[in-house]
């Protein structure tokens, strides 16, 4: 690959977080028919003129171009029961979940699972993911190993369960310890990898176990953590039980040391006001995922509430409780859930949690989210419109807002052209042009 490239369309990222509620925003940054400058896998700079011919060029003009999606919540085995039929969190858990992630104790099922998680992701033009894999530490493992193949940024860990589970996807605390010391020593830091200790949630650990994540965190910040906190009601009411010397829900994690800043939780629905101060305050993020949200009857997400509280959110699809992997898909469902709530979702603060938003909460914000200059050119190229109606709908858009708008609502995976991770194309539509 030529090491300077030049990419035309019209860019869209952000330089700040926009305001709640404002369609228009200074913290936008949309450059129309401008060109992106990548040297070394890295943004070197935009411009309005063509380069000169140092440049590798592509030339995807009236095409939109934004920073590759991150994803701050995913289940790569997921996608292997993605979409099954009525049941609510711990129905769903039992009779789809885990028999898929059992699955995946298997070294061949698990490397083939892997590959094909991280390539779908490519191909809804995510780049970037914080991924929960299974109880397996080769689950982990090969999940790395694809990552780094494809030069992703992905922090992940196996996950650890010792409880409340099937016996093929139970842990124990010492040989769980064991594995993510082992983890953490091959693959935390190495590339665009970090590891992130990863509680499934507060009912399939026990206290030791979650102490035990909580020492692995204390030992070293630069550790991420990921689990699930207060999706649904069943679930929260359970947690009660299992540890009623806490406070919340929230608490629980929050007295194992498991709430600080590195740490992603994901749903964050039925929390009231001291844990979203604990949230703020602790500068953990929440990976909401209203696919997953309204698929499993979950409840509506008081985002303005997080938001009020100066607590970080970012964007996730959780398939397969979601039922896609297209960030479009994602925040098109994020807004119909505020309206719900009688909120109002702006297309600027959705589309700034899947990207720079998310990013900065991760502490990721020099890499990824944004066209910075020295960011890694982890892009995607998005047709405007695909199909007559999304078209039509685009020819009438008045004003940037109700264009971008109007796309995240109508846009999926097939508005997708090509997606480039450090300025490598690892996704291409099969129209899509080739550099020349
Ligand atoms: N809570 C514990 N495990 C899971 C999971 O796999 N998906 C979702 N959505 N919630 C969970
Ligand atoms: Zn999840």
């Amino acid at each position: 690959m030529n090491a300077r490239l030049a990419l035309r369309g019209d860019l869209l990222d952000f330089a700040a977080a926009p305001a709640w509620g404002d369609t228009e925003s200074a913290a936008v940054r949309y450059r129309p028919d401008h060109w992106l400058l990548v040297e070394g896998g890295r943004i070197a700079g935009v411009q309005r003129e063509a380069p000169d011919a140092s440049w590798q060029r592509v030339d995807h003009r009236g095409r939109l171009v934004l920073p590759g999606f991150v994803d701050a919540h995913v289940h790569a085995p997921q996608i292997d029961m993605i979409a099954s039929y009525g049941a609510q969190l711990l129905d769903w858990l039992e009779r789809y979940t885990f028999p898929a992630e059992a699955r995946f104790a298997d070294r061949a099922w698990a490397a083939a699972g892997a590959a094909r998680f991280l390539d779908a992701l490519l191909a809804h033009g995510t780049t970037a993911a914080v991924v929960f894999p299974t109880v397996h530490k080769v689950s982990a493992e090969t999940l790395f190993a694809a990552a780094e193949a494809r030069g992703m940024r992905v922090i992940c860990g196996k996950v650890l369960m010792d409880r409340h589970a099937p016996e093929a996807l139970r842990d124990d605390v010492a040989g769980a310890e064991r594995d993510c010391l082992d983890l953490i020593a091959r693959w935390h830091g190495r590339g665009r990898l970090a590891y992130a200790v990863t509680v499934r949630f507060a009912p399939t650990s026990s206290p030791a176990q979650l102490a035990m994540a909580g020492a692995l965190c204390a030992a070293d910040p630069t550790l991420y953590m990921q689990t699930h906190v207060a999706e649904n009601r069943d679930e929260v009411r359970w947690v009660r039980e299992l540890y009623p010397e806490a406070r919340s829900y929230l608490d629980v994690y929050a007295r194992a040391g498991l709430l600080h800043r590195r740490s992603v939780l994901a749903h964050g629905i039925w929390l009231d006001a001291d844990d979203h101060a604990a949230l703020a305050a602790s500068g953990a993020v929440i990976a909401h995922s209203p696919s997953s949200n309204l698929f499993l009857g979950s409840g509506l997400f008081d985002w303005r509430a997080l938001d009020a509280a100066g607590a970080a959110v970012a964007m996730a699809s959780d398939v397969g409780g979601g039922t896609s992997l297209a960030m479009p898909r994602t925040l098109a469902d994020a807004y119909k859930m505020q309206a719900l709530r009688g909120e109002r979702l702006s297309a600027w603060v959705a589309l700034h949690a899947a990207t720079r938003g998310a990013a900065h909460a991760l502490g990721l914000a020099g890499e990824i989210g944004s066209f910075d200059t020295g960011c890694c050119a982890d892009l995607c190229v998005w047709d405007w419109a695909r199909g007559a109606v999304a078209e039509r709908r685009h020819e009438l858009a008045v004003g940037l807002h109700e264009r971008v708008f109007a796309w995240l609502t109508l846009a999926d995976e097939r508005n997708l052209v090509s997606a480039r991770v450090a300025g490598i194309e690892r996704w291409r539509r099969a129209d899509g042009p080739a550099a020349a």
